[in-house]
């Protein structure tokens, strides 16, 4: 019996339109382009046009990856979106987006695991085709961060934007996915979270702006993603000359770099992108990997290595053969 496997069939992103330099920001709060350049490696970000919505974006993304993939969308029987901005409360947005692509019956739903929401996403998208419960999975990692940042805190609102990324993940005999990890630990919850909850209409206890303590997430984020995925590497059996191209989180070119230090991973092989759109939590991922896939960079057959840390914490990787 052959094994069956998880195979990136697709992939698409989006971002929109607006572009926020870091020379805007300057105008809105006490900053400075070669601070926010030094400290993050962000020189812009795109922000969500007002009215566009979550959906809007993973819908895009949605659509170039399925087109990438060369399936009929009729094919999609799993939809996950890593999102921690849904449009509403309720109903997710992986069924506003099945509406929006017209395919009705397959489970849809979305993943709230902050930064790290589309690895949770690929993971278990990854165990639906294993066992067999799907044979192609439409994982999306999509966020508008601008909606819940305080534009007047620089400590946050340097750091991120909006956009959407995308995969078709396809049933395969050949070897697709090897491994995924994932992580949690609530005890550090308070330390990157937006603290208010909504009770009869109005937020309490705080406010709905993502609060972060930076230095602390910056240690967490490099130690836990290497541990990630020194982790892949390890159960697989491989070292880090085995893979192709590393694709972290990207959160700030500092950690960015501290992880890849950490692995001995050479800079030339890891994709960086969060200097073009900040850092667009759940979208970062997909959205690097699919820039690196259009611009030819990626390869079929490539060994890559993902990796990602968000709000909980929580944290993960995953080794691909793409
Ligand atoms: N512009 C100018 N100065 C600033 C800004 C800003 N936007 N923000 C802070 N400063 C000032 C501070 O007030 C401080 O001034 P002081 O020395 O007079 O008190 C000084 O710069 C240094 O501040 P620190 O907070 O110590 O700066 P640090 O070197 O820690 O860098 C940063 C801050 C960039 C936020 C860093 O801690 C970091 O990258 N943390 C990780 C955050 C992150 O990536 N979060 C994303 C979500 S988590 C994830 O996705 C993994």
């Amino acid at each position: 019996m052959t094994n069956t496997y998880a195979r990136i069939a697709g992939t698409g992103s989006y971002l929109p339109e607006k572009i926020v330099t870091n020379a805007d920001l300057e105008k809105i709060v006490d900053t400075n382009d070669a601070w926010i350049v030094e400290r993050t490696g962000i020189k812009q970000r795109h922000i969500a046009a007002d009215g566009q919505l979550t959906c809007d974006m993973a819908e895009m993304a949605a659509r170039r990856a399925i087109e990438s993939a060369g399936i009929d969308p009729q094919a999609i029987d799993l939809i996950i979106i890593g999102t921690t901005t849904p449009d509403k409360f309720f109903p997710s947005t992986a069924t506003l987006l099945q509406e929006r692509l017209g395919i009705f019956g397959c489970p849809a739903f979305d993943i709230q695991a902050v930064c790290t929401g589309f690895i949770y996403g690929l993971s278990i998208a990854d165990k639906f085709i294993r066992t067999g419960a799907a044979k192609n999975a439409l994982v999306i990692g999509a966020d508008i961060f601008s909606r819940i940042i305080d534009w007047t805190d620089r400590n946050t609102c340097v750091l991120f934007g909006d956009g959407a990324g995308a995969v078709v993940l396809s049933a395969d005999d050949k070897k697709g996915i090897l491994s995924t990890h994932l992580y949690a630990d609530g005890r550090h919850h308070e330390q990157l979270h937006v603290p208010g909850y909504v009770k009869g209409g109005k937020v309490q206890a705080g406010n709905a702006f993502a609060s972060m303590q930076g230095m602390e997430v910056f240690k967490f984020a490099v130690n836990n993603m290497a541990h990630a995925a020194e982790e892949a590497l390890k159960i697989n059996g491989l070292k880090t000359d085995d893979v192709d191209w590393l694709i972290p989180h990207q959160a700030n070119k500092r950690i960015l770099s501290a992880v890849a230090k950490k692995l001995k991973f050479p800079e030339e092989k890891v994709i960086v992108t969060v200097d073009k759109h900040g850092n667009t939590s759940a979208a970062s991922v997909p959205l690097a990997l699919d820039t690196a896939v259009r611009d030819g960079r990626i390869k079929r057959g490539d060994m890559l290595l993902l990796e990602a840390m968000g709000g909980g914490f929580t944290w993960g990787s995953a080794l691909i053969k793409y």
